[in-house]
């Protein structure tokens, strides 16, 4: 038996269009559009009509870049999938593709059924899986073809963490021509991290130990440096390359110049580098760990070169690198030793909303906010137009945005599994009603109706954004 829900009234609006439309969802799937109060929409019917006049109506987010229980200085991000599926969904976001970890001395494809196990029967939205490869030989090598054809298709690798995730350059220059030979797209995280352990263990030794120091022996330049690199070793390769968590300027110089020379070369930026700065990390008692993260916050005079390479199309994604640590017995961890504060910020419910007020701000277009929190991010990463937009045969993955209610971000009210809000006090103008997944109501003007175990995996096919 077929089930119809016909939304009315709203502003639909994708990544290319904006218009007042009617959204007829049959099965689970966007059956048609039509223009509001048009004899075609009004001969509609359906079993449940959900008014949006004076709302949005846009494509549910796509996060590619998150870490549930990612496991990391000695504790486990505190966002299991059911809880940090369940905020994602809050703000309106309705696929994930988080990061399976390869451990050292293990195959992918044990890193990958792990992974499997902890987010099956568990999630509220739709996920998929990159892979973290941290060790690099021939029997890996093998492995990331077989996981492309299984719908695995892009694979991190680390500049940083030296005896953890780091890949050395003959390594990462192995993976590359693999992913040119089977079509798998190499994410990095570009962070000269040999020359930033000296930084670390210099500035320790002059007893430089607050959350501060992070981000000053964490250089920009270093970002720079490897964000360089990782493109040259991509051009020798013949592979594409997506650069993760870009928050330099200097870097975000690199991509560009990439790809005026036309390389197949992409920056994702995250919400954090946007709207936090070096201040916050300089906050006193200890208050700064909440803002550790790498690549590090920067000084405010990068945000401006951050969105003008959103509106240039030189970023091209914003995820959030979500990876929550609690304040208390986690990042305190760190205590009278900056590098021991577990690396990460909460953000997979903030980053819609953080980017709509992006909008209001003046930043960027609707269209544009569109396209890099949702159309994007499904095309890099093969699940376009089943995810990101709102267009016959998609997904029903809808939400149904205020855009004229206010908000105050605080830990009180939001849903992630951490005791801090990244963004505490922060006023935003828009917020998430109703959100789609699939057809089926998971948020319900602001109430959760969804459960944990609807949300399936995704398998993806390869890269759709290649020149
Ligand atoms: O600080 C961060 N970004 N933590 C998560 C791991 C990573 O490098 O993405
Ligand atoms: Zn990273
Ligand atoms: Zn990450
Ligand atoms: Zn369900």
């Amino acid at each position: 038996m077929s089930s119809r829900t016909v939304i009315r009234g709203g502003l639909v609006i994708t990544a290319s269009d904006e218009i007042h439309a009617d959204v007829l969802i049959e099965d689970g799937r966007v059956a048609a559009l039509a223009a509001s109060g048009t004899p075609a929409a009004e001969a509609w019917t359906a079993e449940r009509t959900i008014d949006a006049t004076g709302k949005y109506v846009i494509p549910g987010g796509v996060d590619a870049h998150t870490h549930m229980e990612l496991p990391f200085g000695g504790t486990f991000a505190s966002d299991t999938f059911e809880t940090g599926t369940r905020a994602a969904a809050w703000g309106g976001t309705t696929t994930i593709v988080d990061f399976a970890v390869q451990s050292v001395g293990h195959s992918l494809r044990e890193g990958l059924d792990a992974w499997h196990a902890k987010a099956e029967g568990n999630c509220a939205i739709d996920y998929g899986f990159h892979m973290i490869v941290s060790d690099v030989h021939q029997e890996t090598l093998k492995e990331m073809d077989l996981l492309v054809e299984e719908g695995v298709t892009s694979f991190k690798q680390f500049m940083a963490y030296p005896g953890v995730f780091y890949s050395d350059d003959g390594q990462i220059l192995r993976a590359m021509q693999r992913s040119a030979d089977n079509g798998g797209l190499i994410m990095m995280h570009a962070e000269n991290g040999i020359a930033i352990d000296v930084l670390v263990e210099q500035a320790l030794a002059r007893g430089e130990t607050d959350p501060r120091y992070h981000g000053e022996v964490r250089k920009a330049l270093l970002e720079a440096e490897a964000t360089h690199r990782a493109i040259k070793l991509a051009q020798v390769a013949g592979a594409p390359l997506y650069v993760v968590h870009v928050s330099a300027m200097e870097a975000v110089a690199e991509l560009a110049r990439a790809r005026d020379e036309g390389l197949n070369v992409f920056g994702e930026t995250c919400p954090q580098y946007l709207f936090l700065s070096t201040d916050n990390l300089a906050e006193p008692d200890f208050e700064g760990s909440k803002y550790v993260c790498s690549t590090p916050l920067r000084p405010k005079e990068h945000q401006a070169k951050l969105w003008q390479g959103l509106r240039t199309n030189d970023l091209q994604v914003v995820s959030t690198d979500h990876c929550p640590f609690c304040f208390v017995g986690q990042k305190e961890l760190g205590r009278g030793d900056f590098s021991k504060i577990p690396n990460g910020l909460p953000g997979v419910e903030n980053r819609m909303d953080l980017l709509h007020q992006a909008v209001v701000d003046g930043h960027i277009s609707r269209r544009r906010w569109i396209e890099i929190a949702c159309a994007a991010p499904a095309r890099m990463f093969g699940m376009y137009p089943k995810k990101g937009t709102i267009a016959p045969g998609a997904d029903a993955d809808i939400v149904i945005y205020d855009p004229h209610a206010e908000q105050v971000m605080s830990v009180d009210t939001h849903h992630m599994n951490v005791d801090y809000s990244a963004y505490e006090g922060k006023h935003v103008t828009g917020r998430v009603e109703t959100v789609l997944s699939r057809g089926e109501l998971v948020i319900t003007e602001r109430e959760y109706t969804g459960h944990a175990g609807h949300g399936t995996y995704t398998p993806r096919s390869t890269c759709q954004y290649l020149n």
